[in-house]
């Protein structure tokens, strides 16, 4: 049997019990060994289309294709052992019909082994979670800010913060949980509206930019890290590694210009007869 069979994962009816309870804790992950070093302190590592911009250097998530989406889901399964993967369908994949997000769907699911996915949902998109989850595809809804509507909404904004879009959202969730998505991502709205729908549906929510009224917390990991110089408002840096990673670099740069690196202990020597 594989180490990945014999591995107990975290399932969805582990994060349905965090409901109202422990709070779940989830991160963004893109590559094996982060994945490896998040893995143990996160319920979920979620495969954020985000990568398109943290890791790509596109300007939103709106390029992404699947093929990315699976290249990086399949180096986090590699690089995790016991949170629950998710893997973002990228936009372009699912928003047609529930054939197409089924075909997808069961793509991301075969080729990387994750155990979930994530749909940015509009209500129109409630079809496409009930076709998936009745043919044994667990959905993470995602409300709220989407991402890969940017072209609509003329940019990254909040949320919620005028009676009409807060309706919008609310119907969003309504939407995302009678489908029967095991959890939903609240991104960038106000925490009278997070708690609201926090109170109201079933499944745990899991908030970005959306107070401490949600059932759990994301980030993009880069952005905690600290490796870009602008943070947005809701990220909390643990770490500052743009400033880390730019030292060593220059350290790095003089030892060579200066000749002081590679010293004797990190270079080969002839091997002595015998030894
Ligand atoms: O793509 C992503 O990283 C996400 C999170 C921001 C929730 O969807």
């Amino acid at each position: 049997m594989s180490k990945q069979t014999q591995t107990a994962r975290k399932t969805v009816k582990d994060i349905a019990a965090a409901k109202g309870a422990t709070p779940l804790v989830m991160l963004t992950a893109y590559d094996a060994p982060t994945a490896a070093i998040l893995d143990p302190h996160c319920d979920i590592l979620l495969v954020g289309d985000s990568l398109g911009m943290v890791v790509h250097g596109l300007p939103s998530t709106v390029g992404v294709t699947m093929e990315m989406m699976i290249l990086h889901g399949q180096a986090v399964m590699r690089g995790s052992q016991s949170a629950m993967v998710v893997v973002d369908m990228p936009f372009g994949s699912y928003e047609t019909n529930a054939d197409q997000a089924f075909l997808n769907a069961v793509r991301i699911m075969k080729e990387t082994g994750c155990q979930a996915i994530k749909i940015e949902s509009g209500a129109y998109a409630a079809g496409q979670i009930a076709h998936l989850v009745e043919r044994g595809i667990p959905v993470m809804g995602h409300i709220g800010l989407r991402p890969q509507a940017i072209h609509v909404d003329g940019g990254f904004r909040a949320k919620g913060r005028t009676e009409d879009e807060r309706a919008r959202v609310l119907a969003e969730a309504r939407a995302a949980a009678d489908a029967g998505a095991f959890c939903i991502v609240i991104e960038g709205v106000a925490e009278d509206l997070a708690a609201a729908i926090t109170a109201e549906v079933s499944c745990p929510t899991i908030g970005i930019g959306a107070s401490a009224a949600c059932d759990g917390q994301v980030l993009v990991t880069q952005d905690m890290l600290g490796l870009f110089d602008w943070t947005p408002k809701f990220v909390r840096r643990y770490a500052d590694l743009r400033e880390a990673i730019d030292q060593a670099a220059a350290e790095y740069a003089a030892d060579v210009r200066a000749r002081r690196f590679p010293g004797t202990a990190e270079t080969y020597s002839l091997r002595k007869q015998g030894s």
